[in-house]
């Protein structure tokens, strides 16, 4: 099946055509509009995405030589998210589907990520450990099969990545600041400067907070001369007390569950060293581990077209008033009685 898909939940908006599991084209476009902000500002964002959702549908259609006329299915992202810039890629997707009166799908964005992966050709065993990691979420996900999911962990507080973005502020790095913080932590001394551990309790839960205001502490007690000087240093200090945590709860939760594979998800997947630490994690365990190709790690329409193309295949069909859900809990996706 030859499926189109939308994705535009927060500050990305994507097209991507997808054949039987197989990624065909993928046009993503990130809204740079909200640097001055320090954030995403949800009604640029909407707006933005109407501006670019044609432009974009278009290109990712020419990339791999197609037309409307061949496409079987849509799927849009439907939540969690943004509620207008999802309902911008959704409805667009919507008027697709009724002017070609194709089958439609509603998918939910963290299923997307979740099997983000095996896009890049390889299926991942079940049952796996899923770590989702983003500006928006930090969840460890049970999956026990496609479409069956239980919350094993979840931040109490911040999203990692929304912790990276506020740390990036503080230093002057434009937004989001993730992939830089990344990149100047590989040049400084994680010892200059030791976070207080974060461990939000036995369970597997996270938090954030505590590590965000910790650096809003440095920041405001060293002149702006120091904090120059050892930027790179502050920020290799605080990329290792940030993935340590994800670190430990992820070894807990595959102790405990004992897992077939583990694999990372979300725009935080592509972190340098968490995915060093993930798979020696891996090693330790004796467990494959799946990081997606940092283009599949960010928001996406590829992994929404191949989590839609699943549902649509084995004959699901979402109506064309299917909402937009800014609140969306995963777990909503797993039958009650499965
Ligand atoms: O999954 P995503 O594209 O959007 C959400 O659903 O939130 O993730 C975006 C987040 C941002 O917070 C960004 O700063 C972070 O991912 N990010 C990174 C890296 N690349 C992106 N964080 C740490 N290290 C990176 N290399
Ligand atoms: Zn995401």
């Amino acid at each position: 099946m030859k499926v189109l898909a939308f994705e535009s939940s927060c500050d990305e908006t994507s097209a991507a055509v997808l054949e039987n599991g197989a990624l065909r084209g993928l046009v993503t476009r990130t809204q740079t509009l909200h640097q001055a902000f320090g954030g995403v500002v949800p009604e640029l964002a909407s707006r933005n995405h109407l501006e670019q959702i044609l432009l974009l549908t278009r290109q990712a259609l020419r990339e791999c030589n197609d037309s409307l006329e061949s496409i079987e299915g849509i799927c849009a992202t439907a939540g969690p998210g943004l509620v207008g810039a999802l309902l911008v890629g959704l409805n667009f997707a919507k008027g697709i589907a009724l002017a070609l009166e194709l089958p439609f799908l509603a998918v939910h964005h963290l299923e997307g990520h979740l099997w983000a992966a095996e896009l890049d050709g390889e299926m991942i065993p079940l049952p796996f450990i899923g770590l989702i990691v983003s500006g928006g979420h930090t969840q460890l996900v049970w999956v026990e099969a496609f479409g069956h999911y239980r919350l094993l962990g979840s931040t109490r507080d911040d999203a990692v990545g929304e912790a990276y973005d506020k740390v990036g502020k503080l230093f002057g790095l434009s937004f989001p600041a993730g992939a830089a913080i990344d990149k100047l932590a590989q040049t400084g001394d994680p010892a200059y400067h030791k976070f207080p551990a974060i461990m939000p309790g036995k369970n597997l839960d996270f938090s954030y907070s505590g590590l965000k205001t910790a650096m809003l502490r440095v920041v405001q007690k060293h002149s702006p001369e120091h904090l120059q000087a050892h930027r790179a240093d502050l920020l290799a200090a605080f990329q290792q007390a940030a993935v340590k945590l994800l670190e430990t709860k992820l070894r807990a939760g595959v102790e405990q569950f004992c897992p077939r594979a583990v694999a990372l998800a979300g725009g935080v997947g592509a972190n340098s060293l968490l995915q060093e630490r993930v798979k020696i994690i891996g090693e330790d365990f004796s467990l494959p581990v799946f990081l997606p190709a940092p283009s599949l790690c960010v928001d996406n329409a590829a992994m929404i077209a191949y989590a839609g193309e699943k549902r649509l295949a084995a004959g699901e069909r979402s109506l064309l008033d299917a909402p937009a859900k800014p609140r969306w809990p995963l777990q909503e996706l797993t039958e009650p009685d499965s």
